[in-house]
Parts: C-alpha cells; structure tokens; sequence
C-alpha cells in the first residue's frame, strides 16, 4: 500500500438515519466516508446501538442502495451489550417523551449480505491485511470488544482502532451526566477494547458537541436538492431528529434549533488530523459504580497521582470552522 492509496477503513455503527427517534448522525458519517476519496471502505459493521442491530443492518443497506453502493458489505454483528441488558436504555429514551416511541415499521427488514459475524469480518480483514485496516467505531464498542476476545491478535493486526466515545476533557452530560451513549451502552466493551494494545485514538463528546447540523443546513441542503433525492430526505430526518431532540432534552437550548454531528466528526478527524488537538493518555472507564456507569477517564498526567501507562491518544481540541466546511463540502457532493 502506497501513501497515495486511499485507506482501508471500516466503519463499525448503528445507524438510524431514517427510522423515528433515532439519531442520524452515523448515517452523515456513512456517507461523508463514502463521498471521500480518502477511504476505501470495506465494510459497515453492524452493532447494537441507536437501534437494534437488525434495524441498524436494514437502514445501512437502504442508505447504501440509496448511495448507489450496494457493493459495500454489510455484516451483522452484536445484538446486545456483553453484559447488561438494553432494554433499560431505551426505558430512559421512552420516558423522556412521556411513553413508548413508535414501533419501528413492520416493513420486511434488509439483512445481512453474508452470514458472517461483524466481528468475525473485522478479525480477518484486519488478519488479511495487517497493519492496513484502520476500524472505525462510531457505536457501542461490542463488536469490537468480540473480536478482540475471538482473536486477540486483532489488536495488533489492525493499522488503528478511531473510537467516538465517553469525553477527555469534560463530563458527557449525555446519556448520564457522565456517560456518553456509546460508553454507556457498554464499558464493559470499551473496557476491553482500551486494554487490547491496539492503536487508539479516541474523539470524545466534549469535542464532538461542539460540531454541529442546524435547521438552516437542513433547510440549504432541501434548496439544492430535487424532490425525492437523499438531500431532500436527509434535510426531513435531520428536522425530525432535532424536533425529537427538542421533546427529549428540554433543557437543552441547542436542540431547539441543531443536533450534534458527533460521528461525522470521527471520520474527518481522521482524514484531517489537524480539525483536532490531540494529547496521549491513560484512558480507563469506569464500569462497577451505578453512580459513574460509563464515565471515561483520560489522565493525561496533569494531576498529581501518576498516570498508567498511555494507552490511546485522545481529542483535547476541534477547529469547528474547519469541520463544518470540509464535512458539508463532502456532503454537497450528494444533493
Ligand atoms: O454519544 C454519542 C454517540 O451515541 C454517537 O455515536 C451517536 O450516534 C449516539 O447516539
Ligand atoms: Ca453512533
């Protein structure tokens, strides 16, 4: 592989781009990857997250038809955290809006395009090409965690593990004041994965809240879009995520008008590392204390008790502007 070639990258996600209630910004990442010649990207691996990992396997297919990219595969993975149960999850989404979101459609839903487990692809890609594969988590670390436990050399076969998870600098104020959805999800899992001596970087909630798709870029993208066209109905579910946000986080002035653009993030980060600052850390995440669930801790060595040894580097910075017009010029190219 020279330096020239576009990187060999996988996204492992848990896409709700289209279904209600469920955040859209694993499917703007799915299609800035795609809309960026930097990437080559090998699979979308499918874990249980914003929705069930069959819901999530049925949006990407249908956002890759969409896309024109039926070629991609898609591989189902985790159905469920390692250890807790999900439902409690999603009671907390539910009593948010006083009830029970909608049932999603019963429409028949798109599998898999291969029967093999998401973490039994990204251990043999990673194995088939080592040192290439650069995976990108934007969900509940599960499957990872999987093929770590599967294969330990998982680890080390990949180039880099990029995680969107818990936050460095600041607490998540999230699912729990601490926890950020995908650690939340499951610590357990990113637990695992922070010990397995991959590669880390890790772009945190502190860095990822700062970015974001407001009411105006929906109403842009609906302007230069035809009717029927994936700008026409991205600019819908964008103003249907934030009317939800609205209703869910009361409190919260921002989503009244925008909504987050945290996984989209990721993936520009790693294809301009220079959107983010970047400091090396001792990342551990709490998993015992009910109070502290999911709350990532990044030691940077600032504090007067010594930090372990480093164990992933970590976002302490984003250029905002820099986001905003690299990630909506990519998304331009989709009206
Ligand atoms: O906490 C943010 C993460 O959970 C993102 O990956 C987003 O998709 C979400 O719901
Ligand atoms: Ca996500």
């Amino acid at each position: 592989m020279s330096d020239s070639s576009p990187m060999r990258v996988i996204i492992d996600t848990d896409p709700g781009l289209g279904e209600p209630g469920s955040d859209i910004d694993d499917g703007f990442a799915i299609v800035l990857a795609l809309n960026s010649p930097e990437f080559d990207v090998m699979g979308l691996t499918i874990v249980n997250g914003n929705v069930d990992a069959l819901v999530g396997t049925d949006v990407a297919r249908r956002l890759l038809t969409r896309l024109g990219r039926e070629d991609i595969p898609v591989l189902r993975g985790a159905l469920d955290p390692l250890v807790r149960p999900m439902q409690p999850v999603r009671a907390l989404f539910d009593a948010a809006l006083g009830g029970a979101a909608e049932p999603t459609s019963s429409k028949d839903l798109l599998g898999p395009t291969s029967s093999e487990h998401a973490a039994d692809f990204l251990v043999r890609q990673a194995a088939e090409h080592p040192g290439e594969v650069v995976v990108i988590a934007i969900g509940p670390m599960t499957n990872l965690a999987l093929a770590v436990q599967r294969n330990p050399a998982f680890a080390t076969n990949v180039r880099e593990l990029v995680l969107m998870a818990g936050a460095a600098e600041t607490y998540a104020q999230n699912i729990t004041v601490v926890g950020d959805f995908n650690a939340y999800v499951d610590p357990e899992a990113l637990e695992i994965v922070m010990r397995s001596g991959a590669k880390i970087r890790m772009v945190g909630l502190d860095q990822t809240s700062k970015v974001m798709l407001t009411r105006d870029d929906a109403a842009a993208m609906r302007s230069r879009s035809a009717v029927g066209s994936f700008g026409a109905w991205a600019a819908d579910c964008t103003e249907a995520w934030i009317d939800y946000l609205g209703k869910a986080f009361p409190n919260r002035e921002e989503h009244r008008h925008a909504c987050f653009l945290h996984d989209p993030l990721v993936l520009a980060a790693v294809m301009r590392p220079n959107i983010c600052q970047w400091a090396d850390a001792d990342v551990r995440v709490e998993t015992v204390s009910e109070l502290a669930r999911g709350l990532v801790v990044a030691d940077r060595g600032l504090a007067l008790a010594p930090p372990g040894p480093f164990n992933a580097t970590v976002a302490i910075g984003t250029d905002v502007e820099a986001f905003r017009s690299f990630f909506l010029s990519r998304l331009a190219l989709v009206s």
